[in-house]
C-alpha cells in the first residue's frame, strides 16, 4: 500500500506533511513516486490567499479521473482549508469522490478515519485539540530538521486567516522540544534545526511556567552537537533585545532574521493591527545591524490593503529602499472570508494591486543590483 502527499502553504504545513507521512508509514504505507501509484492521496491545503485555495480546488478536481480507474483509492483533504467550515462544506459538495475531510487538529486520528472509510464512511472535521507529543515524523528536508515549538496565533492581523484556522497560540513544553532536538541530533543525519511558529518570539508566554524565546534559544544552543539553529517567523512587535543579543552571541544561531514588515505606512500598519509603526520597525533593523553585522534580513509585504492610497504604497517602496533587505516576498492583498479587513470599505481593484506588486518587485530588483546583494 502506497501513499502520496501534496503540500501547499508554509513551512508549518511542510512539517505537518512529515507528520502525516509518519502516521501513514506507521500504518504500513510506503511512499509512492507519483500519485498514479498511490493507494491513498493526501492534500494538505493552505488558505492564506485565494490563489492558494483555487490551486487546491483545481488539483483535487483532477483526481476524479484517477478515482474512476482506481475505485479503492482513498483521497484525503486536510490542512488549513478544511478548518474553515464553509470551505470544508464546499469541498465536500464539489468533490463527492473525496473520502476524508479532516481538520488539522484531527490528524492524530487519521488511522481511525482510514479504517472507517473502508466501511464506507466519508468525513469528519475540526475541533481544537492539544498538541500531540508522541507522533512519529518522516523527515523529508535533507539535512534540515523542522521543529515545531508552538501552534496557532493570537495576533489577529486584520487580513489574516491563520488565527481562525490554526486556533490560539499554544507553546510546547520546553523539555519536550529539547528532547525532540536531542533525538534528532542523536541520529547524526541533520546539520540544521529550524524552529517553527507563526510568531516564535511570543513562545512560552502561555506555559504554566512561562519562559522566554531567548531562554529557549540559549538552552537549545547548550545541547551537545555540531548544528546550526534557525527559526521563523518573527513578529516585529515581539522581537526583544534579549533575542537579538542571543542571536549575536550564540555561534550556533544562523545570522538571519525573517521580519515581515507588511507595510511602510503607519495608517495601514494600524489598520492591519500590526501593533508597530514604521519608526519602530526601522529602529529594530538598526539594532539588529548594530549588534549582528552581516545579519541577513528578509521581509514580507502586502500591497493593495483596503483603502491603501498611492502615497501610502510609496511609503512601502521607501521602506524597502531604506532597509535594503536581502530579499522580500510581495503579496497582493487577498480578502479572506471572516477576517476584519475583508469587510473594510474601499477594497482596491485587482489592476492596482498588480501594478503595485510589480513596482515593489522591480524596486527590489533594482536595489539588489545596486547593492550586489543577489
Ligand atoms: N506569521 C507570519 C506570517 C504568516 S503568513 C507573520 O506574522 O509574519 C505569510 C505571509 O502571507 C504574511 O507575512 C503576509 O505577508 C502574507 N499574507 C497573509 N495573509 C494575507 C492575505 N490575506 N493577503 C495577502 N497576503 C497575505
Ligand atoms: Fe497571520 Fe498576523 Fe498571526 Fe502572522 S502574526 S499568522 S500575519 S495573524
Ligand atoms: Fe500556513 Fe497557509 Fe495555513 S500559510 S498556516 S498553510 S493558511
Amino acid at each position: 500500500m502506497k501513499y502520496f502527499i501534496v503540500t501547499y502553504g508554509c513551512q508549518m504545513n511542510v512539517h505537518e506533511s512529515e507528520k502525516i507521512a509518519g502516521i501513514l508509514e506507521k500504518l504500513g504505507y510506503t511512499p509512492a513516486d507519483k500519485r498514479e501509484e498511490a493507494d491513498i492521496i493526501v492534500f494538505n491545503t493552505c488558505a492564506i490567499r485565494e490563489g492558494a485555495e483555487e490551486r487546491v480546488f483545481g488539483n483535487v478536481g483532477n483526481l476524479k479521473k484517477l478515482k474512476k480507474i482506481k475505485k479503492d483509492l482513498i483521497i484525503v483533504l486536510c490542512g488549513c482549508m478544511t478548518q474553515k467550515e464553509t470551505t470544508a462544506q464546499k469541498m465536500l459538495r464539489t468533490f463527492p469522490f473525496v473520502d476524508i475531510v479532516i481538520g488539522t487538529f484531527n490528524l492524530p486520528k487519521l488511522g481511525d478515519y482510514i479504517a472507517a472509510v473502508k466501511k464506507g464512511r466519508q468525513l469528519e472535521i475540526w475541533q481544537e485539540g492539544e498538541i500531540d507529543e508522541i507522533l512519529p515524523y518522516k523527515r523529508t528536508s535533507g539535512d534540515n530538521a523542522w521543529v515545531n515549538i508552538m501552534q496557532g496565533c493570537n495576533n489577529f492581523c486584520t487580513y489574516c486567516i491563520v488565527p481562525y484556522v490554526r486556533g490560539r497560540e499554544k507553546s510546547r513544553e520546553e523539555q519536550n522540544i529539547l528532547n525532540e532536538i536531542k533525538d534528532i541530533l542523536a541520529e547524526k543525519k541533520y546539520k540544521k534545526i529550524t524552529l517553527l511558529g507563526q510568531n516564535v518570539n511570543s513562545y512560552g508566554k502561555d506555559l504554566k511556567n512561562p519562559i522566554s524565546f531567548a531562554k529557549l534559544l540559549k538552552d537549545i544552543c547548550a545541547l551537545d552537537g555540531d548544528f546550526t539553529l534557525s527559526f521563523m517567523t518573527s513578529h516585529p512587535k515581539d522581537l526583544t533585545d534579549e533575542v537579538i543579543d542571543v542571536i549575536a552571541s550564540e555561534d550556533k544561531i544562523e545570522k538571519y532574521i525573517h521580519l515581515p514588515a507588511q507595510s511602510g505606512n503607519n495608517r495601514i500598519l494600524a489598520l492591519m493591527n500590526r501593533k508597530y509603526t514604521r519608526e519602530k520597525y526601522l529602529s529594530i533593523i538598526e539594532k539588529i545591524r548594530a549588534k549582528i553585522p552581516n545579519c541577513r534580513i528578509t521581509s514580507d509585504f502586502i500591497v493593495g490593503f483596503p483603502s491603501e492610497t498611492e502615497e501610502e504604497f510609496n511609503d512601502t517602496l521607501s521602506l524597502v529602499k531604506q532597509v535594503q533587505f536581502d530579499s522580500i516576498f510581495a503579496f497582493m492583498y487577498s480578502p479572506r472570508e471572516g477576517t476584519v479587513a475583508s469587510k473594510m470599505e474601499n477594497q482596491i481593484p485587482q489592476s492596482v494591486k498588480n501594478e503595485r506588486v510589480n513596482k515593489l518587485l522591480n524596486e527590489e530588483k533594482r536595489i539588489q543590483k545596486e547593492t550586489g546583494k543577489r
